[in-house]
């Protein structure tokens, strides 16, 4: 695991879309897998600018990200389809066809994680973005989540709904429930970049990169892929 300690959030953005931006230049078919959360904004910020100043294109370029909360449509300004419009496709010259986000609104939930599942067999991520959960989850995979797990409905912790609700109008109104990825399918991806900012993340920083390999800490997982990349501010840094 390759970890880059930066001195703030701007620096770790900055480097995570330079990082992004050189594999969709060697490859412009490249398929990458996203992330929400506050964590890589900064890097969707700096890959906009990129676009808009130096020309990357995206035109062949594929996405899938991670999760989805149940019970949103993807017009629901908390969901995450509407979030990655907002913060990243609709200042790119990616194709919506080809972005790809579990469907929080499908009423079969089974068959909507199948479809997932098939849909990343056939996309293989060249890099997955991930951010980190303070209780050390990624993508909604929270701590006791097999590591063989596959796409599946998530019955979020009060932890992280807690975490999450500082974008609702109440906690009331934060899902319950969200679609993940699940582990196996973050560590099918060829590379992996971690971006993680703040000291409430530090302690999950450290199990992450030097703790015991347990569920207990999902990201802990990610010690036995050949290819991580964690950018982290000093801050998250600081316990290790
Ligand atoms: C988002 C996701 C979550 C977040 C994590 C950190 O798609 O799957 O795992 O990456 O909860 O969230 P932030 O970045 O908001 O601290």
């Amino acid at each position: 695991m390759k970890v880059i300690i930066t001195e703030n959030y701007e620096e770790m953005s900055a480097k995570a879309a330079e990082l992004i931006i050189s594999i969709v230049k060697n490859n412009p078919n490249a398929v990458l897998g996203l992330a929400t959360g506050s964590s890589p904004i900064g890097t969707y910020e700096n890959m906009a600018k990129d676009h808009r100043e130096n020309g990357t294109s995206y035109k062949s370029v594929t996405t899938v990200n991670l999760d989805e909360y149940v019970g949103l449509t993807a017009d629901h300004d908390q969901s995450y389809a509407y979030f990655m419009r907002h913060n990243l496709f609709d200042h790119i010259d990616v194709k919506l066809s080809n972005t790809h986000l579990p469907c929080g609104s499908a009423s079969d939930v089974a068959a909507e994680c199948d479809r997932y599942n098939a849909l990343l067999e056939n996309y293989k991520q060249d890099v997955q973005v991930l951010g980190l959960g303070s209780n050390g989850h990624i993508g909604f995979n929270e701590p006791g989540t097999p590591f063989d797990s596959v796409t599946h409905l998530v019955d979020l912790t009060e932890n992280t709904i807690k975490d999450n609700s500082r974008l609702f109008a109440s906690i009331d109104e934060v899902p319950r429930q969200a679609l993940s990825m699940g582990i196996k399918n973050i560590m099918n991806a060829k590379s992996i970049l971690v971006v993680v900012s703040g000291k409430n993340k530090a302690k999950a920083v450290k199990g992450m990169v030097k703790g015991e390999i347990t569920p207990d800490l999902p990201a802990s997982v990610l010690q036995l892929h050949p290819f991580v990349t964690v950018i982290c501010d000093k801050d998250a840094a600081s316990e290790l």
